[in-house]
């Protein structure tokens, strides 16, 4: 098992997409979860169906946009696991939570918001879980789920696209700053995913996809798993693609 042993925090792991699947393919590795999320029931329901699978799963509920709730959620990680070894964030988007228009159409509370649920937030975890590795002296994994917006255009998601590409900076600087301390950050940036958000799939969307399909909540799970893990211990600051060959399709197909 790929993260036996390993003491983690999922935030926005109760989701129905993305977060669902890391947080059942977390207990399946044999990593003791905890649930950060939103929602308590989801989060509640996330941790049954580890503890199902005869993994260690905890939920707390919290809301991303504030601070203390954040810090809350990897205390109550620190206290439930005796310690933390991953962080993971998952909880983001800009349909999920406001409209997608384009740029000059977009009001500036708005903006405010995709931060808040994109970047900020991440900023202020990967903050907290680096006091708690660098106290434990024992080292530490951060994965967060990206997107292809934060390397290529995100038309009427321009919001999204900046903060994604956000977070992929942070993660070279916590490569540069800790590595020395044996921490580790990287993303695992999607593209198109089969997801509440993206039910239905167009025939002239999936065509511009060189394999042929959407991707599946599990495959982004297997990569945050890969990249939380001791197999990718030589990885940091980096971001692994998972869209289907988008990002390389250049003109000639
Ligand atoms: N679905 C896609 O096609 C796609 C593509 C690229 C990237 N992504 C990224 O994948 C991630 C997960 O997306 P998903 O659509 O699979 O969602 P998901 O089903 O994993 O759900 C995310 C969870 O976040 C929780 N959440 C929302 N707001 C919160 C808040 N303020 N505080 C705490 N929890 C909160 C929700 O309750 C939900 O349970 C996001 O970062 C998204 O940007 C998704």
């Amino acid at each position: 098992m790929q993260l036996s042993g390993k003491r983690a925090l999922v935030i926005g792991g109760g989701g129905a997409g993305i977060g669902r699947a890391v947080t059942n393919l977390f207990g399946a590795e044999g990593a003791a979860v905890v649930i950060a999320d939103l929602d308590p029931a989801r989060a509640a329901e996330a941790a049954d169906q580890v503890r199902a699978s005869g993994g260690t799963a905890y939920p707390v509920s919290g809301d991303v946009r504030s601070l203390a709730d954040l810090e809350a959620m990897v205390t109550a990680a620190v206290e439930s696991l005796g310690g933390l070894d991953i962080l993971v964030t998952v909880v983001g988007g800009q349909v999920a939570f406001v409209p997608a228009v384009k740029l000059h159409e977009m009001a500036d509370e708005d903006w405010d918001t995709i931060y808040e649920v994109n970047l900020r937030y991440v900023a202020r975890a990967v903050r907290t879980a680096l006091r708690v590795f660098l106290e434990q002296g024992t080292g530490g994994s951060i994965v967060s789920v990206g997107s292809v917006t934060g390397f290529m255009a995100a038309p009427e998601q321009a919001a999204y696209g900046v903060m994604k590409a956000g977070i992929l900076s942070l993660a070279r600087t916590v490569a540069a700053e800790y590595a020395a301390n044996g921490i580790r950050m990287n993303v695992a940036a999607a593209g198109a995913i089969a997801t509440a958000v993206n039910t239905a799939p167009t025939d002239e969307w999936v065509d511009e996809i060189p394999l042929g399909r959407y991707g599946r909540s599990e495959e982004v799970a297997a990569a945050v798993v890969h990249l939380a893990s001791d197999a990718s211990a030589y990885t940091t600051g980096q971001q692994l693609v998972l869209d289907g060959g988008v990002s390389v399709r250049g003109p000639f197909g």
